[in-house]
């Protein structure tokens, strides 16, 4: 069977990915002792014992923890460093990183440091691992509109540093019609629009994310398959949903892999993706994602190929250096 070997070595884009959610067992342990920081779990194995996740909520409060450890642009480097090095592994070609600053800046990390680090990153891992990679900032929808026009503030100096702007965390609750101002204000200025809608949510936060906050992906997306008029839409606009089946596993949107219902999207003809959302926690980077869900949901080589040409369709790459990888 050589379905593997061609999961592994095409060439792919990931566009699902939160940089915090990148950040391993041994360099949180690390990092905590670099800078002192105490973290409430005695062992490496500890931590991983923690990672038993019964929804969204029970991870983000882990995640965040775990974030608690950067505090230095070296910090951010490093993390984003492994991430890109272990990207390239399995043959991500470009990749759309997102960060949650607030995250930081709560802490008294300065934006400056979370932007620079990672950019740099960034920079680097394309003169030296041969893969693209862009920011978005996504902001924390737990947190009100107000915070989320000071982060876009604080943010602006860096303006070249980031491509676009996302919304995460806590989704029930937050629709995403909380941030209509804060979108609107970005797409004024120019950058690309995601959000997270549709992973505990309801297909109504779908429709809100794509009518009011108007973003061009939808981030996660799989409860669209409750609604035959929103999956009508999604289709004739061709709006990609970045789906990742490891995530909807160990967050218990699904009870198990071979339940879940990318088969469905592809064969509706949606632009869906796969990525790793937060692969330290979830138990896969790119390639693990591609090989256990193919494995438990029986997709085939075509379905290979489209997922490969949907996300570099789905992508913010230039639409002229697209081309080269369609
Ligand atoms: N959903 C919402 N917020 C997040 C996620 C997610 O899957 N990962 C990191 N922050
Ligand atoms: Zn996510």
């Amino acid at each position: 069977d050589r379905l593997p070997e061609l999961l592994r070595r095409m060439p792919k884009a990931e566009l699902h990915i939160h940089i915090e959610g990148s950040l391993e067992p041994d360099l949180i342990f690390a990092l905590a002792q670099r800078n002192s920081v105490a973290i409430p779990y005695a062992s490496v194995d500890e931590l991983r014992r923690a990672y038993a996740f019964t929804n969204l909520q029970s991870f983000l409060d882990i995640y965040y923890a775990g974030a608690s450890v950067l505090l230095h642009e070296q910090d951010f480097y490093d993390m984003a460093r492994a991430y890109l090095a272990r990207a390239a592994m399995d043959n991500v070609a470009h990749t759309e990183i997102f960060f949650d600053p607030q995250t930081h800046t709560a802490r008294g990390v300065k934006m400056d440091t979370v932007i620079n680090g990672l950019h740099c990153a960034c920079v680097d891992a394309q003169a030296e691992l041969n893969i693209s990679a862009s920011l978005i900032l996504c902001f924390l929808r737990h947190l009100s509109e107000t915070e989320a026009f000071e982060t876009l503030e604080q943010a602006l100096p860096h303006r070249d540093k980031f491509i676009g702007v996302g919304l995460d965390s806590s989704e029930l609750g937050h629709p995403p019609e909380k941030f209509a101002r804060v979108f609107a204000r970005c797409r004024e200025l120019g950058l690309h629009l995601v959000a997270h809608a549709g992973e505990e949510g309801p297909p109504a936060y779908i429709w809100t994310a794509l009518d009011i906050l108007k973003v061009e992906r939808i981030d996660h997306g799989v409860q669209s398959s409750k609604d035959a008029a929103l999956m009508q839409r999604l289709a004739r606009d061709r709006i990609p949903l970045t789906v990742c089946p490891l995530s909807n596993l160990k967050l218990c949107v699904f009870p198990q892999l071979a339940d879940h219902n990318i088969g469905a999207l592809l064969e509706a003809g949606l632009v869906a993706t796969i990525n790793s959302d937060d692969p330290a926690y979830f138990g896969g980077y790119m390639n693990e994602n591609f090989l256990q869900t193919f494995a438990a949901t029986g997709l085939a080589a075509q379905h290979a190929y489209q997922l490969a040409c949907n996300s570099f369709e789905a992508s913010f790459i230039e639409p002229g250096a697209k081309r080269r990888y369609l």
